[in-house]
């Protein structure tokens, strides 16, 4: 069956149909998607019922998969999921909602800000795919917005500031915003911040785009609370709604988002309810900045 991608929001996103990510992809296919991909920025995949190996499978079509270890304050005998794959679900090993004050939770809950997937990482993430294998059916919308519309809106004067900036991404600062501070030793270590260019270009498009991220907690060169404050306002004008795509779950959706091109956050919702998603990821395939020395 041809691949056809219909686009269903003014600005980006389409929704791909045509396609079972349960078997392997044929080479067409795979451009079709990568093609659909540098255009709309995020790709909506309806009623695919994967499973986590079929998921691996499918997206290692689109590079190498990035390595969850790392990212967050689960430890390694606490995981529900294999490596692979990354639990962006509310529950516990025992496939069980998280206790309202269980700090795996707290933690979880820095997804409700607006970020791009492992820009705490010195090479951060190329694509996100993410399977809605439970959902709610109150809340928990994610919400994409396209940062290279936010960039195109920017004004001259802004555009030459930002041009050469470079950020500072870390876990720390997310977490920091909502009063999560509380880190071992072990876990600053592991969230050192890295080094980021605050305007990307994309390799095949060309276009440049804002790389903003909750992560992002200062610029370098700047004292903090400047870098802070300008942040805020970049991020701001980036998320107005009109360069907002609202995608409201169907259970089996899958949704494959450019982390160079987008942010993304999920929406308040039932935490007492199952949601079980499960996200792979593909990683990049270089730093968008030099990282300092150690
Ligand atoms: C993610 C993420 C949002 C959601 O998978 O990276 O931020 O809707 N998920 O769960
Ligand atoms: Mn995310």
């Amino acid at each position: 069956m041809a691949v056809s991608i219909r686009q269903v929001h003014p600005v980006f996103v389409g929704e791909v149909s045509g396609i079972d990510a349960t078997r392997p992809l044929a080479a067409d296919e795979v451009a079709a998607i990568e093609a659909g991909m540098d255009r709309y920025a995020v790709l909506v995949f309806r009623d695919q019922h994967i499973t986590d190996e079929q998921q691996v499978a499918f997206t290692r079509h689109f590079g190498e998969i990035e390595n969850s270890t790392g990212g967050h304050v689960t430890r390694p005998e606490q995981k529900r999921l294999d490596p692979l794959m990354n639990d962006v679900s509310n529950l516990d090993q025992n496939h069980r909602p998280l206790a309202r004050d269980d700090r795996r939770r707290l933690f979880n809950l820095g997804n409700q800000l607006w970020h791009s997937d492992s820009s705490f990482r010195p090479v951060p993430a190329k694509y996100s795919i993410l399977s809605g294998r439970i959902i709610v059916d109150h809340g928990g919308n994610t919400e994409f917005a396209d940062m290279r519309a936010a960039y195109d809106a920017l004004d001259d004067d802004t555009k030459a500031e930002v041009e050469h900036l470079v950020c500072e991404h870390s876990l720390i600062y997310s977490r920091g915003l909502l009063g999560f501070t509380e880190l071992s030793e072990e876990e600053r270590a592991m969230f050192r911040p890295v080094r980021q260019r605050l305007v990307r270009t994309h390799p095949k498009s060309g276009r440049k785009s804002l790389y903003l991220s909750s992560h992002a907690g200062t610029i370098v060169g700047w004292p903090m609370p400047e870098a802070r404050a300008f942040l805020r306002d970049l991020n701001e004008a980036a998320t107005q709604p009109e360069r907002v795509y609202v995608h409201r779950w169907r259970q089996y959706d899958l949704v494959i988002w450019d982390n160079r091109q987008t942010m993304h956050r999920v929406r308040r919702f039932d935490d007492n309810l199952i949601r079980d998603m499960r996200r792979t990821t593909v990683a990049g395939d270089a730093p968008t900045a030099a990282q300092a020395a150690a």
